[in-house]
Formats: structure tokens, sequence, C-alpha cells
């Protein structure tokens, strides 16, 4: 191939430019240009499109058969529940996360477990198959186990996957498989592109569910451009917070189930462990009542998890206070404060303020607007909130407390876990509140931190 046919494809974004640049125009990223050879698909593509003789492929949606898709059970209802209630088949469903994260762990087991009612084929272009084959006996699934490949060329894989059968097909990982059409190397943009292009032809014309293992960049997304995640059905992140081992897998994009649907994981000696009672791990459960701490509850897909949110309110010893959150949006921190003081006269002038939610987990919700404001003015007093309490609510700029959705679902779950008294929206009072339950409804701030005065000074 002759040099004036490279073109220079950008490993952030996808996008391509026909001179090298340090800057990538579309996303900004630098560096990020690499020579490749154009892929023959997009040739091809070109090919088709211009000429032949044209005939009409097109149907009515009223005409077509609807069929609920075949689901295969995993074995694990965490993971089926984030996958929408089960593998569908001829499915490409790609598992995202750091190194060391546990991918191939769930990946091995899943295999195993799913190999009792469907043949797999396990493609590993990253360990040995004796590697593969130790891990599996470690994980007491030495025996169940699925059947193997350890192979990089992706048509070989799929030869093989043709050649056995195989009703599920586990690519670990995407990144290390090479199709022998393009000239780039294993990684870079263009053999992942077309890789996964062959993976998803294959799954949707054989009916094989395909899982692909994706590496993740340090910016914590998918290695390879967005166009991996829109070519494939569903997208699961597998995340950790440094050091614990608790995993989260998460459904970011499905095409058949909800997405931000979370299923809860513990690596154990033996492999990964479901955890089916969530709430338990994202609470710190304090002996005593501490200043500051204040739990809300949070929507995640169709699951109601209980989450702790901390603040806390220090003298400033700099001239600038500081605002620091983590797993809370920093801009939205400050504009809660804002509020609290503008409406409600709580003065964080002079004070640090540090809100962290425990567990390591992201509240992206604003029905923890409420919960946060509780717990800074907990923090400021001094005062720790009462141990059964729990808060949910959005707040808005005016100083009212907006609605939330789910108000009934996330009630529930805090009565289930013990909690007697519910801080929440003057819309979210359900007519009959949960079984020992004192559900009080607000809808301006003021009144809400009035109210809960005396029942911190109660606590
Ligand atoms: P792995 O599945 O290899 O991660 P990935 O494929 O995402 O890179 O997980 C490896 C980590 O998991 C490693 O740090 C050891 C740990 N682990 C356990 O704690 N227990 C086990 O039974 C296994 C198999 C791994
Ligand atoms: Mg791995």
């Amino acid at each position: 191939m002759s040099k004036s046919r490279e073109i220079y494809v950008c490993q952030n974004c996808g996008s391509s430019a026909p001179k090298w640049q340090g800057q990538c125009a579309a996303c900004g990223e630098w560096n990020t240009l690499v020579a490749e050879a154009p892929t023959p698909a997009g040739r091809a593509a070109a090919r088709t499109r211009s000429g032949g003789a044209r005939s009409d492929v097109s149907s009515s949606l009223a005409a077509e058969a609807i069929t609920e898709p075949s689901r295969l059970t995993t074995g694990s209802g965490e993971l089926d529940r984030v996958l929408g209630g089960g593998l569908v088949a001829g499915s490409v469903t790609l598992i995202g996360g750091d190194p060391g994260i546990g991918k191939s762990t769930l990946m091995l087991q899943t295999a195993a477990a799913l190999n009792r009612v469907a043949p797999v084929l396990y493609a590993t272009g990253e360990e040995s198959l004796s590697q593969v084959a130790l891990r599996a006996r470690r994980l007491g699934v030495g025996e169940a186990t699925a059947r193997l490949v350890a192979e990089t060329a992706l048509e070989r894989v799929l030869d093989a996957a043709a050649a056995s059968g195989a009703r599920v097909l586990v690519v670990d990982s995407i990144q290390t498989m090479y199709c022998e059409r393009v000239d780039s190397a294993p990684g870079a943009v263009s053999q992942l592109r077309e890789c996964t292009a062959d993976l998803v032809r294959y799954a949707k014309t054989s009916g094989t569910a395909v899982l692909l293992v994706g590496h993740v960049t340090k910016e914590g997304q998918i290695a390879g451009p967005r166009v991996l995640e829109h070519m494939v059905d569903t997208v699961l992140y597998f995340e950790s917070d440094s050091g614990s081992r608790f995993r989260v897998l998460r459904s970011v994009k499905n095409r058949f189930g909800a997405a931000n649907e979370i299923g809860v994981f513990a690596m154990a000696e033996h492999g990964l462990k479901e955890v089916t009672n969530p709430s338990a791990i994202f609470l710190s459960r304090h002996p005593e009542p501490v200043p500051g701490s204040v739990v809300t509850v949070m929507r995640e897909g169709t699951r109601s998890l209980l989450i702790e949110v901390q603040v806390l309110a220090d003298a400033s010893l700099g001239a600038n206070a500081r605002r620091v959150a983590v797993g809370i949006d920093g801009n939205r921190l400050n504009m809660l404060l804002a509020v609290a003081h503008r409406h409600c006269g709580l003065s964080l002038a002079g004070q640090d303020v540090f809100a962290n939610v425990v567990g390591g987990v992201r509240l992206g919700e604003t029905a923890a607007d409420l919960p946060i404001v509780l717990a800074a003015r907990s923090s400021l007093a001094d005062v720790p909130a009462p141990q059964a309490l729990i808060a949910f609510g959005e707040l808005g700029l005016a100083g009212e407390i907006r609605p939330v959705p789910y108000g009934e679902e996330r009630l529930r779950e805090a009565a289930k876990h013990g909690f007697k008294l519910a801080i929440v929206p003057e819309a979210n009072v359900p007519k009959r509140p949960p079984e020992g339950m004192t559900v009080r409804g607000f809808t301006r701030l003021r009144q809400a931190l009035e109210a809960v005065a005396g029942e911190f000074a109660r606590s």
C-alpha cells in the first residue's frame, strides 16, 4: 500500500483526516492521530451505494411479526437484571472496565453457567489456555467450562464459533483481535471497528449472543472511539471504588432493557459473588448518630438504593474557602449552598465544605439536593440528624422543593431498612405511607429546615 493512500484516524473519537495534525479537529484531543489504511469495508460500501439494479427491500412496520427476543439466563440474577432479563440471542454486548476489575472473571463464570443451557465458546486473546483453565479451576467451574480458544485472528475465532456450534461467543478482549483485511495493529480504531462490525454481522446472521470485553482508557471510556458503543446492542460498565471489593455493573445502553440498571458483586477468593441487598453496603451505619450525615434513596434503573451523603463544614484557613465534592457534581454543590444561604440564611462563608458519598458511588440524581443541604446544616450546627431519617427532593433556585420520580418506591425501600421518618417533597407524600414510617412533605426549603431543626434537636 502506498503511503499516499493512508489516512489519519483519531484514536479518541474515530474521525479521520487526510494529513497528520497535532490536534484532532473533531474532538480537540492532542497527539491522537495515527496513520491507518482506509478500511476495505468503507470502499465496498461506497461501491454498493453508487450502482447496481434497485429493488425494494423495505417493509412496513405493521407487517412485521413481533416476537419477544429469546433470552438465556446467565446463572447470575444480578447480571440478568442488568441485561434486562437475560442474554438475548443474536445480541452483542460490550463489557468495559479498568484492568483487573474482574471482567475476565465475570465472563468465565458466566460462560460456565451458560454452558449448562447452551454451548459457549470463550475466545481469549490475552491469556493462554492453561491460564484460563487454572483460573476456571480456582473459580470452581473447571468441569462445567465452555469450549476455549486462544486466538487473536478474528476470522479464526468466527470459524471456531461456527464449527463448535456455539450459541454464545465470549471475546476477551476486543482490543486484542485483528481482522486480516485491515493493515493496522490490533487495538487501532479501524481494527476495532472492523472486528466489531464482523462480530455484529456474525451475531445477527447466526443468532449467536456475543459478549465483548473492552478495556477503558484512563479517562474511563472504552478504548477506541465511541463508535464501538454505537455498533453494539448493549454496553455495560464494570466499575468499583479503588480498594473496595465491591463491583458495580451498570448498563449505560441497552436495546433490550432499561439503561442505568445496576448489578452489585463482591470480589471474593473464589470469584465474583452476587450482592442481593446492596443498600446495606452503601451505608456506614455509625453506632452513634454523627453530624453531617444524611441517608437518601437513589434510583438506579428499576432499583432503589439507600445511600449516605456526608458533608463536612470546617473553618477555612486560607483566603478562599474550598468546596470539594466527591461523588456529587461540584457545580451542583455550589448551587445548593447558594440556595441554602440566600433563602434560609445558612451561611457557610469562611467555611471549607467537603461533600462525599459513602461507598464510592456517584449521585447524579437531583433527588440528592435536599439531603445534601440537610447534611450541610447538620455539620454546620454540629448536631446529628436522627438515625432513622431519610430525605430526598430536588431544590430549585427559588428555594422550592420539587418532586422527584418514584417517590413511593424510594419510601418503601427506606421503610424496609427500618427508617422511620422521611423528609420529602410535598407532592411525593403517598396517600398511605409505608407501615411504621412518618412521611413529612414540604414545598419550601425554609420550612423543611425549620421542621427538621426540631427533629435534629430531639435526636
Ligand atoms: P480479571 O478478571 O483478570 O480482571 P480483568 O479481566 O477485568 O482485567 O480480575 C483479576 C483480579 O481479580 C485480580 O486482581 C485478582 C482478582 N481475583 C480475585 O480476587 N478472586 C478470584 O477468584 C479471581 C479469579 C480474581
Ligand atoms: Mg482480563
